[in-house]
Order: C-alpha cells, then structure tokens, then sequence
C-alpha cells in the first residue's frame, strides 16, 4: 500500500463536494491502492463549517479503507498544506442581475488567493484542478499568482462536457457508448465550447459517417452539449453536480494514469488559433502521473471549427480582458 496522498477540496459542503468526496475515498479517483487524507475546505460561515462537520460524520459512517484522515478547515493555509491534489470545487456564484464581469471579478478574488496559497504551501508536486466557474479564467488566475509552480500544473476541467459529448453521439447513433471516441472539448466551458465531431469515431469509422446528419451535428448537437448546464437547472431546479463530481473523477483519474487521452482546460501554446495565455480545452496525452502533452495533430482548418475555435477563443480572451488588472 502506497503511503496516503493529501487531497484539499474546496467547497466540500457544496453540491458537487457531496457526491465527489465519497468517490475520492472510495479509490474510484487515485485507484484502490492509494490511501488519501482529504483537507476540506469551506467558507468561514458557521452554517457552512456546520454542514461541512455532516459531510465528515458521513465519510466516517462509510468506514472507507483508504480514508486516513481528514482536516476540515476554513483557512486554505490550514486546507492547502502540503496538499498534493487541489480541487478547487467553491466559487461565487451568479446572483439574480450580477454581470458577467462582476462575477469574474468576485471569483478572480478566491482564485487569486488560492492561487498564492497553494503556490506558498501545497506539497512539491503540487496539481490544481479548478470547477468552479468561470473554470478556466479562475485557472489562468489562480496559476498567474504562482511563482514555484508552473502553469502546466493548473488545469481546469471540461471533462463533464467531453462526456456530455460522448453520450449524446451515442444515442443519437443508437450504440453503446463505450463505441464513441475521439471526442474532445476545445475553448471554453461554456456555451461557445467547441466538441469537435470531425474527430470523434463510432466503432472505428467516423461519427460523421455513421451519423450521416451534418445539419444534426452543426446546429443540435452542439448547442445540446453546450447547452446542457442550463437544461439540467431547467430539469432539476439545481445545477448538475453528481455528473459534475463523476467528470472531476475521470479529469483527476486519467491525468494520473499515462497514456489516456482526454480533453482538459491547459494554458494554450498560441496553437489551434487560441491565444497564448488563455486556459482552453483540448485534447491532452498524460505522459507521467499528473503531467501531459498537448496533442498536435488534430485538423481544424475546415470552416466550421475555425469559426467555433474563434469564437470560443473570443470569449476567452474577452474574460482575460475583464480581469486584466487581477493578472500577474
Ligand atoms: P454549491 O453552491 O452547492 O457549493 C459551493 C460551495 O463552495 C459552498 O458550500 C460554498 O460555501 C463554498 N465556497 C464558496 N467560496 C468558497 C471559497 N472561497 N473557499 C471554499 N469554499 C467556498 O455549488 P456546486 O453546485 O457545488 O458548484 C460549485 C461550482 O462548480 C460552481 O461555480 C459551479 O458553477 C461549478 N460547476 C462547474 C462545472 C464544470 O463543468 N466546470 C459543472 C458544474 C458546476
């Protein structure tokens, strides 16, 4: 048995931090050898911290072999100490008539902080993954304040809309889903992401041609995936969260194990038409555990992915924008 990993979490009383830390203790994120310590972290609300203190009684109440401990804490100095694994789950979120930009802004404030923190104290080999949204602009935040760790250890994820992806081909095709692959998520994880079909395959030929509906793929599939955050609220009357923590398991998972390719917000290289600098989407090869390598062979030049790539990169550089002065 390998000696236990930290694993900070923050908003661990949350939606997503409810079904995410049940499955990190289980194994189902770092395997069934690797025991965990999880640092949770939560705002310093007495409400919150109380909620939180729920969460830990039930982590107990599963008397899960791997769990070795836990620190529940509202300080990230206390949370983020020699943590090996940051999640960064707790955001603001939008309020009723909030802007765009104030909410990057009142996030560009958490990230900054996190940013510092976990630069200052986390453990030598250090990774962030960051949920919370604006996921990919709080990432190039949060990676700006960091001096000792490099960008490439801050990755945000748009996994949940890579497997959104996945699913939806394989219903339309009406296949099982294991059948689809080669789908990734490039930009944003938003609206404008991008999940570029022309690569996707269905059995080993392409989904292209086995869906034979280019009308289907430009103007519905797209906009269902990226769409999907809304009509799960629209559905539920909350966001998705289950699906959310289940997508942080696999970002996590396959960044850990070498070989997998798998989409995931990166500081981008100036390649694809993404500006240097921005944290999009794109398909990545873990090359050892927690590292990676930007995939470089992927066509893009067909007029509709440039269009999308432009878009998405416009909105990106957009929010780059609004935060300019929280940067660096
Ligand atoms: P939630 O509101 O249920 O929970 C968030 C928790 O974070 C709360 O308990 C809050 O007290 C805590 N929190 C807020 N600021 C914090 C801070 N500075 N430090 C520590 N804890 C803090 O929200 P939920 O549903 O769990 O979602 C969390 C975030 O994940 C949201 O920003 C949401 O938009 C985002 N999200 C991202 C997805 C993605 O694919 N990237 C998918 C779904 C949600």
């Amino acid at each position: 048995m390998n000696s236990p990993i930290r694993v900070a979490v923050t908003g661990a009383a949350g939606q997503i931090g409810y079904a995410l830390l049940f499955r990190i203790a289980s194994g189902a994120m770092f395997g069934p050898d690797q025991p965990v310590i999880l640092q949770l972290i939560e705002i310093p609300n007495e409400k919150a911290m109380k909620a939180l203190e729920g969460v830990a009684m039930e982590l107990d109440d599963c008397a899960f072999p791997l769990l070795k401990g836990m620190v529940l804490t509202d300080s990230g100095e206390v949370g983020f100490k020699d943590a090996n694994w940051s999640l960064l789950v707790g955001a603001k979120p939008r309020g009723p008539g909030m802007e765009r930009a104030d909410l990057l802004k009142g996030n560009g404030v958490i990230f900054t902080a996190q940013g510092e923190i976990i630069d200052r104290v986390a453990a030598e080999d250090a990774r962030v993954a960051v949920v919370g949204n604006p996921a990919n602009t709080n990432t190039m935040i949060a990676a700006s304040k960091a001096k000792r760790l490099t960008p490439d250890r801050f990755t945000a994820m748009v996994r949940l809309d890579q497997n959104r992806a996945q699913a939806q081909l394989a219903k339309k095709a009406g296949v099982d889903l294991t059948t689809v692959e080669d789908i990734y998520i490039w930009g944003n994880h938003s609206p404008s992401m991008y999940p570029a079909f022309r690569h996707a395959t269905i059995g080993g030929k392409p989904a292209v041609d086995v869906i034979n509906d280019n009308a289907w793929l430009e103007n519905e599939f797209c906009p269902v995936v990226g769409k999907r955050g809304a009509a799960i609220i629209a559905a539920r009357g909350l966001s998705s969260a289950a699906s959310a923590a289940n997508a942080l398991v696999d970002h996590v998972h396959d960044l850990m194990t070498p070989g997998k390719v798998h989409s995931i917000a990166v500081k981008s290289e100036g390649a694809y038409g993404f500006d240097p600098n921005v944290w999009a989407g794109m398909p990545v090869r873990t090359t050892t555990p927690g590292s990676y390598e930007i995939l470089k062979d992927y066509d893009l030049s067909d007029a509709f992915s440039q269009e999308k790539i432009a878009a998405t990169n416009a909105e990106l550089v957009g929010e780059r924008e609004m935060v300019a002065e929280m940067l660096g």
